[in-house]
């Protein structure tokens, strides 16, 4: 009787052992706890500071078919046993191994020369109850924040598999406020919202704004980077890093208890995720600090991806330039050739016969124009947008066959433009605008990444505007998030640098692929001729999009106010000149666009000297004020020369900046030229009023700038000797 009751209370006392695992970050601020629950449902929670910032929450995936071997002939349409589809809970701990990393690699370009990869590991592995199927977790705490992420080993029960939900938490310890853009499975290009996590289902029909393909799925959907705020001033981020054949990761609120909960991208079927072990799945992140500049100066997404797998680098070069696109975008010229045709069917329609609109941008005459201005003010290349045959009918329509990427309009001449940029120095940028016919781009792909090659293309902006061909698929489920990783490795293959549009957003992949330059997936400068961004759009950028890698921003507009481009178009732009200048080191990317026509930066000469001095590649940079939706303040050291620029952006209201030079070198003198508002300079009002200044600098000076309402300064830093001081005022 006795043996009986004490194995009663040991059983007992198992199913109610949470078999803690504990983990610390290597300079102990963060503290990570994993158990299992009582039904052997995974959990973990986090710490910050002593504090809890992740409640304990729940990880695991439902099913929705298994394959489980040969035998059953391969037939991913049988539904599971209902006790087959849960992969989250009955699971029993099988193993914990910990262990260090710490190593300190160099990026091809980035906003640091080196970057410290440092964190403690802790992987369990979970056997689950009944099914024998293994799962692994793999924790990795860094001194920013945590990364984790599910591992199928090879394993005779668990081989082929659908995902029918991933329910990973992230549950919440309060009300937080939150910078969100709604969830979708199409589009990113949503202006923000700043609420309470409690206010995101009463706002969400105002937060979806039109687009020409978008699903939103939930009324507390939001998509990642989530950059959240608590009331004790904890800056939370949620995330997700290295996401590679899987769907990307959107976010569901349960809004009583303030869990977030994982929602994939679904296929057309609905499917979310086809598995075969062995499989990683991405990593998810969770990015901490109490000082939002931690937030923004955190390379934990990258280093979550894989090394660069591309050996030779030397063809990726970082790049400023211009191009035939600001005019398409306001209206001012088109991509089409002419106005006649309605459709238009390659290789059928005949443009010869075809009478010109008269408005056409790519045209040879203006893009030499564009080449020449290029190569006065010293930008490395040119983009030219509407050059091939198609865009009379481009989307909207579901046509499989839209562009072929090497058929040029009759007044775009491949061959005269070609040896023209090799004349005067320039590299030209292609431009394939795919319309999200996935399948007829990778259709195309080898001929068109060859064309590029024979006529001096290095780059390629890519596009997927509308909806996904194949039909009924999105722009960010597994398939498609596929198909953007396969062109990246076939443009690598070809040399080739990619900066796609409309793509799914960056997850710290070009860490492995380098190649990837650049990604719009959030709503870019043209949606200032599109209607206008709130002011404070480029203050949340850094914290949200661009955790995951640079965005083609397309800044350095001059010219405010839209309808002196296109009568027709009433937008204006919500930023000041200042601002725009700022954005070349608050925005960071390797590839950086002057988007204004060469007139407008023709009006205003002085301020256009900056865009022509900022680097694009950096030694170092320090961020020196930060908060989400209110202002960004940088420094930044350029590669070769080690000439240091500041950028400051402001939000919706007018502020004073206030920053030391403390990064500069000591005993050292500097000219600084500072390009900043005017005292009566405003987005709306008086977006074009700016000063430009010098003065000498040293470490140890102060600076304290007013900032205007969607304004910003720039300044530029220049060692200065003895005779270049003089006459020059101390700041
Ligand atoms: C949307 C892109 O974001 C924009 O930059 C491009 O000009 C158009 N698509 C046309 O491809
Ligand atoms: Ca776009």
């Amino acid at each position: 009787m006795r043996t009986f009751l004490f194995l009663v209370c040991l059983c007992l006392a198992m199913s109610h052992s949470t078999q803690a695992q504990d983990m610390k970050s290597p300079n102990g601020k963060f503290s990570l706890r994993f158990s299992l629950q009582s039904d052997g449902t995974p959990v973990y929670n986090l710490q910050y500071k002593g504090k809890e910032v992740i409640k304990p929450s729940k990880l695991g995936f439902e099913l929705k078919r298994l394959k489980k071997d040969a035998a059953s002939g391969g037939d991913m349409n049988q539904k599971v046993a209902n006790d087959e589809s849960s992969l989250h809970d009955n699971f029993t701990l099988v193993d914990t191994k910990t262990s260090t990393f710490d190593e300190t690699w160099t990026p091809v370009w980035g906003e640091v020369k080196t970057i410290r990869n440092h964190y403690n590991e802790m992987a369990v592995t979970l056997s689950q109850k009944g099914t024998n199927r293994q799962m692994l977790i793999r924790f990795r705490l860094f001194d920013e924040g945590l990364g984790f992420r599910y591992e199928f080993p090879h394993q005779k029960d668990l081989t082929y598999f659908v995902i029918k939900e991933e329910k990973t938490q992230f549950a919440m310890t309060g009300d937080h406020t939150a910078f969100w853009i709604p969830g979708d499975y199409d589009t990113q290009e949503y202006d923000f919202t700043t609420s309470r996590l409690s206010e995101i289902r009463g706002l969400m029909p105002k937060a979806i704004t039109a687009n020409v393909s978008q699903a939103s799925f939930s009324p507390t959907g939001v998509q990642t980077s989530l950059m959240m705020k608590t009331d004790q001033g904890i800056y939370i981020n949620l995330h997700e890093a290295a996401l590679i054949d899987y769907a990307c990761m959107h976010l569901n609120l349960d809004d009583k208890n303030m869990v977030f909960e994982s929602w994939l991208t679904p296929d057309v079927k609905g499917d979310k995720g086809y598995i075969q072990a062995p499989f990683n799945t991405p990593w998810r992140t969770v990015i901490v600090s109490d000082d939002a500049r931690d937030i923004l100066a955190s390379k934990m997404t990258y280093n979550l991806n894989e090394p660069s797998k591309i050996e030779d680098t030397s063809w990726i070069k970082p790049t400023k330039y211009v191009g035939v696109w600001w005019e398409m975008i306001t209206g001012k010229s088109s991509w089409a050739y002419t106005d006649e045709y309605p459709s238009v069917q390659l290789g059928v329609t005949d443009y010869t016969k075809a009478k010109p609109n008269g408005k056409h941008g790519a045209t040879t005459e203006n893009v030499k124009k564009h080449i020449d201005f290029a190569a006065e003010h010293g930008f490395d290349a040119v983009l030219v947008e509407g050059w091939n045959q198609g865009w009379e009918d481009w989307f909207g329509n579901s046509k499989d066959y839209v562009f072929d990427f090497v058929t040029p309009y009759p007044d775009f001449n491949v061959a005269e433009i070609r040896d023209y940029a090799k004349s005067k120095n320039v590299k030209m940028m292609m431009h394939h605008e795919t319309s999200s016919s996935v399948r007829n781009y990778e259709r195309q792909m080898d001929k068109a990444y060859q064309f590029m090659k024979d006529n001096g293309y290095d780059a390629v902006k890519s596009g997927y505007v509308g909806n996904i061909l194949p039909r009924g698929e999105n722009h960010y489920s597994q398939w498609i998030v596929n198909h953007y990783q396969y062109a990246l490795e076939k443009a690598a293959e070809y040399k080739i640098m990619i900066n796609a549009h409309e793509a799914v957003r960056p997850t710290g992949i070009a860490r492995t692929y380098p190649n990837l330059i650049g990604n719009e997936s959030a709503r870019g400068t043209e949606y200032q001729a599109f209607g206008g961004s709130k002011p404070n759009h480029v203050t949340l950028l850094p914290f949200t999009r661009q955790l995951g890698g640079p965005m083609d921003y397309t800044p350095g507009i001059f010219e405010m106010d839209v309808s002196k481009l296109n009568p027709d178009n009433n937008s204006h732009v919500n930023s000041t000149i200042a601002n725009q200048l700022a954005l070349y080191l608050t925005m960071y990317s390797p590839l950086q666009m002057a988007a204004d026509l060469p007139e407008n930066y023709m009006k205003f000469p002085d301020a256009f000297q900056f865009i022509k001095d900022v680097a694009v590649d950096w030694d170092d940079s320090k961020y020196l004020e930060a908060e989400p939706g209110a202002y960004i303040t940088v420094a930044r050291k350029a590669k070769k020369t080690g000439k240091w620029f500041v950028g400051s952006v402001g939000g919706n209201e007018p502020r004073t900046s206030k920053i030391g030079f403390g990064f500069l070198e000591p005993g050292k003198k500097y000219i600084a030229t500072l390009y900043t508002d005017a005292k009566d300079a405003h987005y709306k009002t008086n977006p074009q009023a700016y000063t430009i200044r010098k003065v000498v600098v040293d470490s140890k000076s102060k600076l304290s700038q007013f900032v205007a309402a969607g304004g910003g300064y720039a300044i530029s830093l220049e060692e200065a000797n003895k005779a270049q001081l003089k006459g020059v005022a101390k700041l």
